[in-house]
């Protein structure tokens, strides 16, 4: 299959970022064709009807989501796009905005009209300065040329959109968390339902949603919905970008249809170093479970990927070849969660921390063949029990590198001299117990 540019078309060239050269390369022309002509309601059952699933990671449908906001005129809706991006490997959103910020904009224009919010919020990871710079100038350049603002194109809708940058934190993508952000107040997510799009921001209507995923209305917009169904496979419609990082030739944002083979993606993307083998590979970021060399020719789509036990999710495929070492791997990608861990609960608070501290243990070779056991327990416990799914992706990462590569684990294991014995788990409270304690 061969890769198909919609959404990164023009993104090669750095005029792309202006008014100007949007417009001249067909931009807008979706405002203008929608703006007043098709009603709300039509363009929600277009975006329906061509099946575009959201690109945040849980892949939504984008029209179900918007058919949720309710009608009534009189009350404020809020549209939010979510360009947090702070999930290892994801770079798709950063890209999007620093290479052509008037898509985006056009695409929250359209998707706000669609629910019938004035005002639309675009919070960024805060550290895309570029993006953000980018994003402000083009919503001045739009609202000097009447596509924002009041009056759209002399007609009678209006909307200002505000681009908001966050601090820094990977729950602050969890849409709750944002909105609580947004708000002013600390990224913890909030209990569902309510959902957001009944009380979202302010206690308003709001839908969020991705920065890819507002792109896409764009397209379907310009070219039609039997255009996007002819694209990717049933349920699977449209383009995806897959941002491709790690042990590979050329890492980068590859524009394929749903569906290609990870192998085609990795062929596209310049193969293996020189010398090296595939190993193992991450293929939804990093909240997912590996997939290894042995499944390259599987079909990146929702469905294959969620029947093979892992996830689409992002389609940040993180590569790694055979100078990989798994047990650091898993021990990296625990403390990320650890730091990123909200507090919020206990089970995500205290587990994240437990498991970096086992990891840290098998690494250091003081493990013990129990101590794999309690890994897969604690992350059980905390991926079923916790409050928001931050906690439930960051289990399968790391069960399915001890399931697939135990080995290696073992390999660190089996240089404790003490392995045989089955120590009490040494956890570090915030106090610090005596010595007795502590040992076994
Ligand atoms: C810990 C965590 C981080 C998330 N980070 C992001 C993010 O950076 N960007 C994003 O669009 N969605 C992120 N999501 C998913 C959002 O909660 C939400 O599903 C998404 O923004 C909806 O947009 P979509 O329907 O267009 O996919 C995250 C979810 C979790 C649990
Ligand atoms: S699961 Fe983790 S990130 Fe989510 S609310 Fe609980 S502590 Fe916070």
């Amino acid at each position: 299959m061969d890769e198909m540019k919609v959404l990164t078309e023009f993104t090669h060239d750095p005029d792309q970022r202006t008014l100007k050269k949007y417009q001249e390369n067909g931009g807008y022309q979706a405002i203008r064709k929608t703006i007043p002509s098709i009603t709300p309601d039509t363009l929600i059952e277009m975006i329906k009807a061509s099946e575009l699933r959201g690109r945040g990671g849980a892949g939504f449908p984008t029209g179900k989501k918007w058919g949720f906001i309710p009608k009534d005129p009189s009350i404020d809706k809020y549209l939010v796009c979510n360009c947090d991006e702070s999930e290892p490997g994801t770079f798709k959103d950063r890209f999007l905005t620093e290479k052509d910020p008037h898509q985006l904009i056009e695409g929250t224009i359209l998707s706000s009209y669609a629910i019938g919010a004035n005002r639309a919020f675009i919070y960024c990871r805060g550290e895309f300065y570029e993006g953000i710079a980018k994003l402000r100038q083009a919503i001045e350049e739009a609202t000097t040329a009447g596509f924002l603002g009041n009056n759209i194109l002399g007609s009678n809708y209006s909307l200002n959109i505000l681009v908001h940058p966050g601090a820094g934190a990977y729950i602050a993508g969890e849409e709750t968390a944002l909105l609580n952000s947004l708000e002013g107040f600390r990224a913890t997510p909030r209990l569902k339902p309510p959902f957001p799009a009944l009380k979202g921001l302010y206690q308003k209507p709001t839908i969020v949603n991705n920065v890819e995923t507002l792109c896409n209305v764009v397209h379907i917009v310009n070219r039609g919905v039997a255009w996007y169904q002819s694209i990717g496979k049933p349920n699977n419609r449209g383009t995806k970008i897959f941002q491709v990082s790690g042990h590979i030739q050329n890492p980068g944002c590859y524009e394929f249809p749903l569906g290609v083979t990870l192998q085609e993606v990795m062929d596209r993307a310049g193969g293996p170093l020189p010398g090296r083998k595939f190993k193992a590979f991450y293929p939804g970021g990093s909240s997912c479970a590996l997939l290894t060399a042995d499944d390259m020719q599987i079909s990146m789509d929702f469905e294959t990927l969620a029947t093979r036990g892992t996830a689409l999710g992002t389609a940040s495929i993180i590569i790694m070849d055979d100078s990989t070492d798994m047990v650091k791997v898993a021990t990296r990608l625990m403390e990320f969660y650890q730091n990123e861990s909200c507090g919020k609960c206990t089970p995500c608070r205290e587990g994240t921390r437990w498991v970096v501290q086992i990891l840290e243990r098998i690494e250091a070779g003081a493990g013990t063949l129990s101590d794999l056991k309690k890994i897969e327990q604690v992350c059980s416990a905390f991926a079923a029990n916790s409050f928001c799914p931050l906690a439930a992706g960051a289990a399968p990462p790391i069960v399915s590198a001890i399931n697939e590569f135990k080995d290696e684990f073992l390999k660190y294991i089996v240089k404790n001299p003490n392995a045989d014995r089955n120590p009490k788990m040494r956890m570090a409270y915030p106090y610090q117990p005596p010595s007795s304690v502590e040992s076994n």
